[in-house]
């Protein structure tokens, strides 16, 4: 069964069971210290961001905690984080390093033994990702360094910069042991090759090459000896596989008494084994197909020949990191099973938009709240999920961890054409909540000078509280005349909150809206052809003033075209 599970991906592999896996893919967040926003149209137009996730980790993250818990899982790994602490101290770097080894070490217990990991990163932490996953593999574990040029030449070298365009990322491919699942994937033959190679065509137009078809090793290594078209031989086939070839007309002398060739076909060919370099896979741009405004969005091809090369049909593919789901959809669509962890909640809400298109894909998905009781107990076992949760389901974006001064979200709604509101959000996932915390969300309201304040809180909100919110008094949103200050209870958040703020999160519609958009604009820089230069329309008189006269100056019949167009010229 396939699963899909919104919460922190160690919490998750811990109960995902030993030798389970087939295929791991990980993109984790690169410690790039970006913050990513999912990009989200309301219905009437117009764009807006959603934050989905931090890339930035720090010592204070758990990072301590995640050592010493390594300490006893893997003692390997931990001694060669401990060395490089000795370098790198308890800065961001390692912190993220201790978030990553804690849970690789996880990812290789829940591989199978002939399971495959892919670790995909770019250069700031990739050095030291390698050297943790060889202690965690064991020196037989790696099998390649694959570098994806994800770009052509790039602005990165931008004017001043002193270093080569950074244009590619790296995957980390490592394998439990040597009998790991390989399917040889092909890339296309170039086309330096094929002139180089298949310069012949045949009388229907396809491209062939001759080959050899002598046995090579001749009699030592048993190939059999007969004759051919006249031609006696050791060859590479049976008499009768020869006989057969020759029949189907694909063995030819290029002239009499010449050793005959077998024809190859160039559209019968697979093409060239992948290499570990990759440079046939564009990025996600803005007028990809694919785009669906997540940010980091990995192409689909990217997956589909990980997943090809190292899984079979019915086999489970793990992503830990899952994003908007690329891993998910490219297993789905290749019959593979899967499984898929993300802890932003933006992203679990791609997820469910992007499989809607494929009507065949069956998932449960665990860890959003489905009942009263199962929003009470995420409250209760994790605030900062539940309040990520509860802000996302208010259409909102949550403000991270240790939010803002009083603020857990805002959410952001069009209340015209060009012009946009705004609401902020407490989420309050204690029991004990008090008409003073409505007070203050009433103080924050005005202080940032939003719209409304949405209160949200586990239970029903005492009559004090309903007092404290209604001093606010009332304001006008696009879903009508509503208090300022909204209480949302558990079940409401369960119900789906309406708030009389129609902004609902739309990434797939941006993203098509975004790319159409992209799409004009190159549509509208292409230079006009000839015929259509010819067929606008003529320029209309042109003033032309100032400048000093010269004295033998002929004046300009301003009531004429100073330009004329073909059509114009002729009839005149
Ligand atoms: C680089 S993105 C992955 C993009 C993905 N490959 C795709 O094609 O959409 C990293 C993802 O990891 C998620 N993430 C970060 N920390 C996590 C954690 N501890 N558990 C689960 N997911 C996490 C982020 O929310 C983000 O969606």
């Amino acid at each position: 069964m396939n699963r899909l599970f919104f919460g922190d991906n160690l919490e998750v592999l811990k109960r995902i069971e030993s030798w389970s896996v087939d295929l791991v893919y990980l993109d984790p967040p690169f410690n790039s210290k970006e913050t990513y926003n999912v990009l989200y149209r309301s219905p009437i137009g117009g764009d807006a961001q959603v934050r989905a996730f931090d890339d930035t980790w720090s010592w204070e993250d758990g990072a301590s905690k995640a050592l010493a818990s390594l300490s006893k899982d893997d003692i390997d790994a931990f001694n060669v984080l401990e060395s490089m602490m000795r370098f790198l101290g308890t800065s961001d770097i390692m912190a993220y390093l201790a978030m990553m080894a804690v849970r690789l070490v996880e990812l290789k217990r829940v591989l199978k033994p002939n399971g495959s990991m892919y670790l995909h990163c770019d250069p700031t932490a990739c050095h030291y990702l390698k050297v943790l996953l060889d202690a965690i593999f064991g020196g037989n574990g790696f099998v390649n360094h694959i570098t994806w040029k994800r770009s052509h030449a790039h602005s990165d070298g931008a004017q001043g910069s002193r270093h080569f365009g950074r244009i590619s990322d790296t995957i980390l491919f490592y394998a439990r042991s040597p009998s790991r699942t390989w399917n040889v994937q092909y890339t296309p033959y170039s086309q330096e090759y094929i002139d180089r190679d298949y310069r012949r065509v045949d009388h229907s137009g396809r491209r062939y090459r001759l080959d050899n078809i002598q046995g090579p090793g001749g009699a030592a290594k048993g190939n059999p000896f007969y004759e051919v078209m006249g031609v006696s031989r050791h060859w590479r086939y049976s008499q009768e596989r020869m006989a057969k070839l020759v029949t189907e007309g694909r063995i030819i002398q290029t002239r009499p008494g010449a050793v005959p060739q077998i024809i190859r076909y160039l559209d019968e060919m697979p093409g060239v084994p992948a290499q570990e370099i990759w440079t046939d896979i564009p990025i996600i741009n803005n007028r990809s197909k694919e785009m669906l405004g997540y940010p980091t969005q990995k192409p689909l091809a990217l997956l589909e020949r990980i997943i090809q090369t190292s899984s079979n049909k019915g086999d489970v593919v793990l992503d830990p990191f899952c994003g908007c789901g690329t891993a998910i959809e490219a297993s789905e669509r290749l019959d593979r099973q899967w499984i898929g962890i993300d802890v932003a909640y933006p992203a679990i809400q791609v997820i469910q938009d992007r499989l809607k298109r494929l009507p065949a894909a069956k998932y449960e998905l665990t860890g959003i709240p489905y009942d009263e009781l199962s929003a009470r107990m995420l409250a209760e076992q994790d605030p900062f999920t539940f309040q990520q949760w509860a802000v996302g389901r208010c259409r909102g974006r949550s403000g991270g961890k240790g939010a803002d001064k009083g603020i857990d979200g805002v959410i952001v709604f069009q209340t015209a054409r060009a012009s946009y509101g705004r609401a902020v959000v407490s989420v309050k996932a204690g029991k004990h909540i008090n008409p003073g915390m409505v007070r203050d969300l009433v103080g924050v309201t005005h202080r940032e000078n939003a719209d409304a304040g949405i209160f949200v809180c586990l239970n029903e909100p005492t009559r004090e509280m309903r007092t404290e919110a209604h001093s606010a008094g009332r304001v006008q949103l696009p879903g009508g005349d509503r208090p300022k200050i909204q209480i949302v209870t558990v079940k409401d958040l369960i119900a789906g909150p309406e708030l009389g703020i129609t902004t609902a999160l739309d990434v797939i519609g941006a993203a098509s809206a975004a790319r159409d958009e992209a799409r004009r604009q190159t549509k509208a820089k292409k230079r006009p052809t000839p015929g259509q230069l010819r067929s606008e329309p003529e320029l209309p008189p042109m003033p032309l003033r100032g400048g000093k006269k010269s004295r033998d100056e002929v004046p300009l019949d301003l009531e004429k075209p100073v330009i004329m167009n073909r059509r114009t010229r002729s009839k005149a």
